[in-house]
């Protein structure tokens, strides 16, 4: 039965029932046959999407941008450097004002309380596009690929190895949600926030999830889906060089790659750094599956803006 999420947040997938996830799934899979088809979908007719930036984009950017345009709305684009905010409007203000005007708000920003705190204060729902916390747009485009590319998510294993960060954080949750097996493989001193990976596991007792974390990056063996993501996130590029050396061993290369499942996919959530967390080699191979996992940021986020606003 179809569940109602007209007017929901959607700032953390540990917020999300499962069945939320799964009707976020079941519509962007309706949504993508209804596009590749040519089939007009307009649910957003007459309604804008503000989308508050701090950090730089391309991907959400475009494709919030873009889904908005074509499901019938319009999304403005709102640089933090240009508004109000800028200037010390506080952020409940921005809220309030910004919800008698739009009829959504995505925001990206680094301090993931911002968020908290925007939703608190609007009176429309307010979607998180990255925050240093977490990613839980990319995180529910991305089980939407694997589920495409690999099936039943319950029945696979995914090796997030790199850095411990938003993404990771986001795929404890969205893996606790579906079912799916996950391990994080990271340095010492560069693992995933605890508190987020106690709360994941707490949902994934519902589902039989089996959630871990290593250092050692042999434990990619029998992984169905190996994952990375930069290694200095936005915001800690004055941390880069010393990330780079810790990290080496981390590397997605085809060494590494030969340790998983011979068929296991290949996914980052872009922007690559190449020849740091992933070689050429592995990002353009067979097994990679990036881009059509930033496509379908796209089809997910369409799923999402439809079903909320
Ligand atoms: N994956 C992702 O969120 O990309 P952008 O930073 O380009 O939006
Ligand atoms: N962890 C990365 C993800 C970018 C989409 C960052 O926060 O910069």
């Amino acid at each position: 039965m179809a569940v109602d999420m007209k007017g929901k947040d959607v700032i953390s997938i540990h917020d999300l029932s499962v069945e939320e996830v799964e009707q976020i799934l079941k519509t962007a899979e309706m949504i993508k046959l209804m596009a590749k088809s040519g089939q007009p979908y307009r649910p957003l007719a007459g309604k804008t999407l503000g989308m508050i930036f701090q950090k730089p984009s391309t991907r959400t950017r475009v494709s919030f941008e873009v889904a908005a345009w074509q499901l019938g709305g319009y999304a403005l684009y709102l640089s933090a450097s240009d508004l109000q905010l800028k200037r010390g409007e506080t952020i409940a203000d921005t809220a309030r004002v910004l919800s008698r005007y739009v009829d959504g708000i995505m925001i990206r920003t680094f301090d993931h309380n911002e968020v908290v705190e925007l939703a608190a204060h609007a009176t429309v729902p307010v979607i998180n596009g990255l925050t240093d916390l977490l990613h839980p747009c990319q995180i529910l485009a991305d089980l939407f690929t694997i589920r495409e590319k690999k099936g039943d998510l319950s029945r696979l294993r995914l090796a997030y190895i790199g850095d411990g960060n938003n993404v990771t954080h986001s795929l404890y949750f969205g893996a606790a949600k579906v079912g799916m097996d996950m391990i994080a493989i990271t340095p010492e001193g560069y693992e995933p926030d605890a508190e987020i990976l106690k709360l994941a596991r707490e949902d994934a007792a519902a589902t039989g999830a089996s959630l871990e974390l290593s250092h050692d990056p042999a434990d990619v063996a029998g992984a169905d889906v190996v994952y990375t993501d930069v290694w200095a996130s936005m915001g800690q590029e004055d941390e880069h060089e010393e990330r780079v050396r810790r990290m080496q061993p981390y590397q997605v290369n085809a060494d590494l790659m030969a340790r998983a499942k011979p068929d296991a996919i290949f996914m980052h959530c872009l922007p690559a750094h190449r020849g740091e967390e992933v070689t050429d080699e592995v990002a353009d191979s067979r097994q990679s599956v990036i881009f059509d996992q930033a496509e379908n940021r796209l089809h997910v986020q369409k799923a999402i803006l439809a079903l909320v606003m």
